[in-house]
């Protein structure tokens, strides 16, 4: 339960909308550790953190394709709570033709995601993680198949290690957030279910409050649609905007 946890906080994608609601919200008393690809834009988010009670706030290069520093990056934090919060949306209409593009998608929204996750899950004794999947990956879609195809790998992923990881001392919460107003969907039309990153941050703290590893929808009734995405003929799912 989250009142037990007082080790530090890591907060992987330092400038994250959602992942830096997250901390706002669990951080009083504690130590964070911000680690970004651009940790000059951590200023504002370092002061949010001490404002809120973080007991100290550090901050860090951390650029998640290079795999290799995963583990020590791990090891140097020692951290009871980790935020796995980085990520690209990435363009797919470029991805449809440059294949660099779409490996790009996978490497950060997939391979660096299991690769941190592994990591996560063999060097804390204790704690909790947060990882973040998304509707994206509940069913490809024409619309977005690169980014969904690896959220679908990394909600699979997330599923098993949270049983792996039952019965243990360390937890896994994976959200699942419908379309969220921020930095990543920026000029683009709000999709039905819209929520923002402080409401994502709530639920994970509603999670993080209960016991053991939780898979949750954000909004909850996200479910219900969910359900019904499956029932849909495919000649009018691939029609699906987004
Ligand atoms: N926003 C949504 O609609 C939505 C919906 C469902 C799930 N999610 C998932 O929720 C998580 C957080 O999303 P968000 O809305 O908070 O996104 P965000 O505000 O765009 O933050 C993404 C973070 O990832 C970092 N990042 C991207 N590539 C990186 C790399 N190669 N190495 C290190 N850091 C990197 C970004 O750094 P920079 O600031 O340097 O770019 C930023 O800190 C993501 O996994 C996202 O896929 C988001």
């Amino acid at each position: 339960m989250i009142s037990d946890n007082t080790g530090p906080i890591l907060l992987l994608g330092g400038t994250s909308d959602i992942g830096v609601e997250l901390a706002l919200r669990i951080c009083k008393g504690r130590d964070v550790i911000l680690a970004a690809r651009r940790p000059s834009a951590l200023g504002v988010v370092e002061k949010q953190l001490l404002q809120a009670g973080a007991s100290k706030v550090t901050c860090r290069h951390f650029e998640a394709t290079d795999l290799a520093s995963h583990r020590s990056i791990v090891r140097e934090t020692q951290p009871t709570t980790a935020i796995v919060a980085f990520g690209i949306l990435g363009d797919q209409a470029r991805a449809e033709h440059d294949e660099s593009h779409a490996v790009e998608i996978a490497t950060i929204d997939y391979t660096a995601q299991i690769s941190m996750l592994t990591v996560l899950a063999d060097e804390m004794s204790y704690g909790d993680i947060v990882a973040f999947s998304s509707i994206a990956g509940w069913r490809g879609r024409r619309a977005n198949y690169v980014y969904g195809s690896t959220k679908a790998g990394l909600d699979a992923f997330c599923q098993g290690l949270a049983d792996k990881l039952h019965g243990t001392q360390l937890r896994l919460i994976t959200a699942r957030p419908g379309f969220v107003v921020g930095s990543m969907t920026k000029g683009m039309k709000p999709a039905i279910m819209s929520v923002t990153p402080d409401t994502v941050a709530d639920h994970v703290v509603a999670a993080l409050e209960r016991k053991g590893s939780r898979t949750i929808w954000i909004p909850r009734r996200l479910q219900l649609l969910a359900f019904i995405m499956r029932l849909v003929p495919r000649p009018i799912w691939r029609k699906m905007p987004r």
